[in-house]
């Protein structure tokens, strides 16, 4: 296994020309979510390429940037056992200190987690575009558990005609329904259980799901105005490419989608909604 923080050794690597390369971009910390990733990039690919970068420009002032969980030798160690061919860790110093220039989506990211986050997804599509130019994949998987990212992602590289298949990915959830993240290290065992009420809220929703955008809302905020401990930011029924807010009857597909802080921690969520 490559392990490089060379942006030169990396450029262009392809060990098995002729077939396609798959890039897993993550900010480590890995877990099972990252490992499916790993794993249809796997299937899929001749060989596959993780970057594990705590990308400083995707935090917003005061947000956990220095606390943020960091296990490179944990996460190597991961990768060598789904038997990943190259780990590129690029340093802030030479990757995006002192940028210029921004790449940055509008519409998709106006409303749920850019209005939340200001700043957040330019900082996301800016190093995504850079992971994307310096790796060349063929192929580029997420997870669509960050899926406000997903849709900003896809929509860069059909704007920036880049020359790479975007691949969303299911969202991978504890036995108990909660959705599995980087961040779930830092709840205590009682916020964990609060934390449940987000995919308890996603579940309402869908069960209620009959095309009925309001109806499906109400459901949701239902079950999370009785979660104590938990502050909620949005829980909403939104178009699956706009991210706009639904309202009324008549609808096939929608994705339910919620942000809340349980203690000190902020979690999202969300699922598709489809009739049938
Ligand atoms: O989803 C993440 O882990 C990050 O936002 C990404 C896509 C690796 C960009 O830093």
């Amino acid at each position: 296994m490559l392990i490089t923080t060379d942006i030169a050794a990396i450029r262009g690597w392809r060990p098995n020309a002729g077939q396609p390369v798959g890039l897993v971009p993550t900010m480590g910390a890995l877990h099972a979510g990252h490992l499916s990733l790993v794993e249809a990039a796997r299937a899929a690919c001749g060989s596959v390429v993780t970057s594990v970068f705590v990308n400083p420009l995707q935090f917003g002032p005061g947000e956990d940037l220095d606390s943020y969980p960091r296990d490179l030798p944990g996460d190597l160690e991961r990768l060598r056992d789904t038997g990943v061919d190259a780990v590129f860790t690029p340093r802030v110093e030479t990757f995006t200190a002192k940028l210029l220039t921004t790449v940055s989506v509008a519409g998709v990211t106006d409303g749920l987690e850019g209005a939340a986050r200001p700043g957040h997804f330019a900082g996301v599509t800016t190093v995504v575009a850079k992971l994307l130019h310096v790796v060349g994949p063929d192929l580029a998987y997420f997870g669509e558990k960050d899926f406000q990212q997903l849709a900003a992602i896809r929509r860069m590289v059909r704007d920036l005609d880049i020359p790479v298949e975007i691949v969303g990915m299911p969202i991978v959830r504890d036995a108990d329904g909660l959705a599995l993240s980087s961040r779930n290290a830092y709840l205590s065992d009682a916020e964990r259980l609060r934390a449940l009420r987000l995919s308890h809220a996603l579940r309402a929703a869908a069960g209620a799901w009959t095309g009925d955008a309001d109806r499906a809302r109400a459901e949701m905020r239902a079950v999370l105005r009785d979660g104590e401990g938990i502050v909620v930011d949005y829980a909403d029924v939104v178009d699956e490419h706009t991210l706009a807010a639904l309202s009324g009857d008549g609808h096939t597909r929608a994705r339910a989608v919620v942000a809340a802080r349980v203690g000190r921690t902020r979690l999202i969520d969300n699922c598709r909604l489809e009739v049938g």
